[in-house]
């Protein structure tokens, strides 16, 4: 089954005015212009963002809200200025429900192990999806070990749609979290978050969306969805690596305990006690990554500055291009067909290995993922042990999904033979 055609128009985006703003991109690998598909895995950056980097490395390094002189107040302000940045980037309340952390995972180590610590005990239930990446499986399944408690996944039809009879029949009085991903990165399978969200919400359940896949390709509000806690990561979002964020409701911020100690998260130190910083700082022990987090300041304002519904819906003319033009080779089977999906598009050839597929599409300059994805379970429950994963940002073209298409025909060709 495809994803559902709607008209393909391959004229709604300048992508090559856009191309031009990632120098990456204009580059020759093995002496052919790279085709760049695996920005699931991590997005290309855009100069503005690189320059960012070079700028503070360059002019005014300093530690932050540790200094009286001018570097370091320059550096504290541009910082704290990128967490009004993301407060209004995914329309939380307060700058107090935004937590710098290193990325998607640090954030969800930092959820169930805090929340988990004080909230979770023995025969408790953590409902999370088939089709959650490790990232959103094994913190949970570590803290329920300690605690006693049980990861219970909410199950997918061969589509790669979640369920959500099962999910409501799961959703019992054992059932103390439920941490979701917004979007499937193997999979591209966008879940009802919110339809969830209200679910667990009826029982006084809170919920997790790990949105690392989302951000980039679609606007997100946290008081709409009304979720307790969203993550995600920056360099799937054209930032640098080692930098993202967890957004908390402020009830539940201020009554976790801290994850890690040591200096900025504290308030009083001493040998009788120590006493905790407020929020969220009582959840940033140490020098932050000051540089990526100012460099993130500039790639939500990059994004900001384009038409992100524009950009989302050439995404999705690449997706469904691909997924058309790939379904028609014989031996070519689609993987995660859901109505509801992002620029994400799995596949597996048979007869052919996905890792001697990918590998052969990179010598022809073609960067695709290949293999579980970090998605184990889905792999089990679909019955096979990878795909090819092309995944899509704005700046990719019509021209690159011909020259996938072609570089698959050819490999089904070579690899099958
Ligand atoms: N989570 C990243 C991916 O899907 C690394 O490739």
């Amino acid at each position: 089954m495809l994803p559902e055609m709607t008209e393909i128009n391959l004229q709604p985006f300048d992508v090559e005015k856009v191309r031009s703003d990632f120098p990456v991109l204009a580059q020759h690998v093995y002496g052919k212009p790279l085709v760049y598909l695996d920005n699931a895995a991590t997005s290309q950056k855009p100069q503005v963002v690189i320059d960012a980097l070079a700028d503070y490395y360059t002019t005014y390094n300093a530690n932050i809200h540790r200094g009286v002189h001018f570097l370091s107040q320059k550096a504290s302000q541009a910082f704290d200025d990128v967490r009004v940045k993301v407060k209004e980037f995914i329309v939380a309340s307060s700058e107090r429900e935004i937590v710098f952390v290193r990325g998607t995972t640090e954030a969800i180590n930092l959820i169930a192990s805090s929340w988990g610590r004080v909230n979770l005990a023995a025969g408790d239930i953590v409902l999370v999806t088939t089709m959650e990446h490790h990232s959103n499986i094994v913190p949970w399944q570590m803290i329920c070990a300690e605690r006693g408690a049980e990861v219970v996944p909410i199950p997918m039809d061969d589509c790669g749609v979640l369920d959500m009879q099962a999910f409501g029949t799961l959703l019992t009085d054992r059932v103390k979290f439920v941490s979701v991903v917004h979007t499937s990165n193997s999979l591209g399978t966008i879940n009802p978050v919110k339809q969830i969200i209200e679910q667990a919400h009826a029982r006084n359940i809170p919920v997790l969306v790990d949105a690392a896949q989302t951000v980039a390709h679609q606007a997100v509000d946290v008081q709409e969805l009304d979720c307790d806690f969203l993550v995600f990561s920056g360099h799937k979002m054209l930032a640098p690596t080692g930098v993202g964020v967890l957004y908390g409701k402020e009830k539940h911020l201020e009554a976790m305990p801290p994850y890690q100690g040591g200096g900025e998260m504290i308030s009083s130190v001493s040998f009788s006690g120590t006493t905790y910083n407020e929020i969220p700082f009582k959840f940033e022990a140490g020098t932050p990554n000051i540089a990526d987090v100012i460099s993130l300041g500039v790639a939500i304002d990059y994004l900001n500055a384009m038409d992100r519904k524009a950009a989302a819906a050439w995404e999705l003319t690449l997706m469904k291009l691909t997924s058309e033009k790939l379904s028609a080779l014989e031996h070519v089977r689609l993987i995660g067909t859901a109505k509801e999906k992002s620029a994400v598009v799995s596949f597996i050839v048979d007869g052919v290995n996905a890792m001697d597929l990918g590998m052969f599409l990179d010598t022809l300059g073609i960067a695709v993922r290949t293999g579980h994805h970090c998605t184990e379970p889905v792999m089990h429950r679909l019955g096979i042990p990878g795909t090819v994963r092309a995944s899509f940002m704005f700046y990719n073209t019509a021209a690159e999904v011909d020259r996938l298409v072609e570089g698959v025909k050819k490999g089904i060709q070579l690899l099958r033979a």
